[in-house]
């Protein structure tokens, strides 16, 4: 499959002599007098952009950037896609906005995601619209379990992120952004998630016995744990702000017979790593493990359109009518937008573009680390990266700083990146899916000269 066509470049070009250039400066200043303080990411790559189209996007001052941080995740099919704008603008032509009522545009989506379903649930499942942003699917998602339990603590995990709201930043692990919220739910239960890179029980991968999943047992039967019967399990299947941790098989595996024996939801919080960016639909089918609630956002309006939903088991489909609502549940652009988006990644084969691409990116990677005095884990799923900065591989003390150089060097060479990790190190790459090859190979050549070039300053 040949995707050249989708994209404005195949390379990056850094047109001004300093970067970010004269015309950024003087937007971000105006940004700066008037926008709230809580902004973020243009305080870590200070830019203004104009224009972009695939995995390139310009600035005001004409700086083309290759953009492996895609909108955090979401532009899976890349910037202004032309086959979904153009199904958009057909839908544009007869309506935007329609609550929850029935549209074809909605319905004709519900039957084609549907069809996406693996088997387990294909035809065994509702669909809730809610809110726009991914964490309001969790809101929902919350809310049904607790509604169907009757119960109301949480078990999550460390490093996870889900979100920034209440319900969701009451599951969400990092501690810099809870601490200044003093009224977070209660209940909420912390375990350590499978990250082998730094296993919480002292594992070696050849002696793991997926002792992270047994600790999760054992909390939930031990009637002295202190730990209540929750009303829902809710993990990433493959943990993405927490530095992109790909789980070993049998934790997931495990979470699943434990929902089952215990009588516990378990939700499935695909909102970064589904829609293709591991390959399959969701990512959970890398593995052998079926959830019973499914929360989907970002990559699901395939070029930034701002959709999201919970999918779950028919019988779990016992809330009543407005239990969870929310104006603009029903965006007809959106649901054109996602629909759009799944037959682009039907009949363009995405998941084995992914998949294939993704090995090669693993494989450059890797030799990279290989000849690296600072990179401690390269760890790659689909087209899902991350790259785990250590002061000493022996050590694996955490190299925050040398994480963040990264992305400020990469950014000033013309590659945006990501940044995550428990601690703060580690670079992540999500590209859009429809990355060329050339445009692979051109982000590796700059990653790799800025690597090489900061281990030579900080080493
Ligand atoms: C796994 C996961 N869940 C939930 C969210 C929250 O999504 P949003 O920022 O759209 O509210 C995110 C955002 O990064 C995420 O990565």
């Amino acid at each position: 499959m040949s995707f050249e066509s989708y994209h404005l470049t195949e390379e990056a070009a850094i047109v001004t002599e300093n970067i970010p250039g004269p015309n950024s400066l003087k937007l971000l200043e105006k940004q700066r007098e008037l926008e709230a303080n809580n902004r973020s990411y243009p305080q870590s790559i200070p830019v203004a952009f104009e224009r972009a189209l695939g995995s390139i996007i310009e600035d005001i001052d004409g700086n083309q950037y290759i953009d492996f941080f895609a909108g955090c995740g979401v532009l899976n099919l890349g910037h202004n896609n032309k086959d979904v704008m153009a199904d958009m603008e057909k839908q544009q032509k007869k309506m935007i906005q329609s609550l929850d009522f029935p549209t074809r545009n909605k319905v004709d989506f519900m039957e084609e995601l549907d069809a996406s379903l693996p088997d387990e649930l294909r035809g065994n499942s509702k669909f809730n619209f809610c809110g726009p942003a991914g964490t309001d699917a969790i809101e929902a998602a919350l809310k049904l379990a607790k509604i169907n339990t009757g119960r109301h603590s949480i078990i999550s995990f460390q490093g996870a992120y889900h979100g920034m709201t209440s319900g969701a930043l009451s599951v969400t692990a990092h501690l810099h952004h809870r601490k200044k919220v003093p009224s977070l739910e209660p209940g909420v239960h912390f375990m350590p998630y499978c990250y082998c890179y730094r296993c919480a029980f002292g594992k070696q991968p050849d002696a793991c016995r997926v002792e992270c999943a047994q600790y999760v047992r054992i909390s939930l039967e031990n009637p002295c744990s202190g730990i209540e019967k929750p009303a829902a399990i809710i993990v990433e299947p493959v943990q993405g702000e927490g530095g992109t941790i790909i789980p070993k098989e049998g934790f997931l595996e495990e979470l699943v017979q434990i929902g089952h024996d215990l009588e516990i939801p378990l939700i499935f919080d695909e909102i970064q790593s589904g829609f293709y960016r591991t390959g399959p639909f969701f990512s959970f089918e890398n593995f052998r493990a079926v959830p019973d609630i499914i929360t989907i956002s970002k990559g699901l309006g395939g070029i930034g359109m701002p959709i999201a939903m919970v999918i779950y088991k028919k019988n779990l489909d016992t809330w009543e009518k407005g239990t969870h609502a929310g104006t603009f549940r029903g965006n007809q652009l959106s649901i054109a937008a996602a629909a759009s988006a799944i037959r682009f990644a039907k009949s363009h084969h995405i998941e084995k573009y992914v998949k294939e691409l993704g090995k090669e990116m693993l494989g450059s990677l890797v030799c990279i680390q290989k000849k690296s005095k600072f990179i401690g884990e390269v760890r790659g799923i689909g087209m899902f990266f991350g790259i785990e900065y250590v002061k000493n591989p022996n050590s694996k003390e955490p190299f925050p700083e040398m994480a963040q150089q990264m992305r400020k060097k990469c950014f000033e060479n013309g590659l945006l990146v990501e940044l995550g990790g428990h601690y703060s190190n580690v670079v992540r790459f999500l590209p859009p899916l429809i990355t060329t090859p050339k445009i692979v190979q051109k982000a590796i050549e700059i990653f790799e000269k800025v690597n090489n070039q900061l281990e030579r300053e900080l080493g």
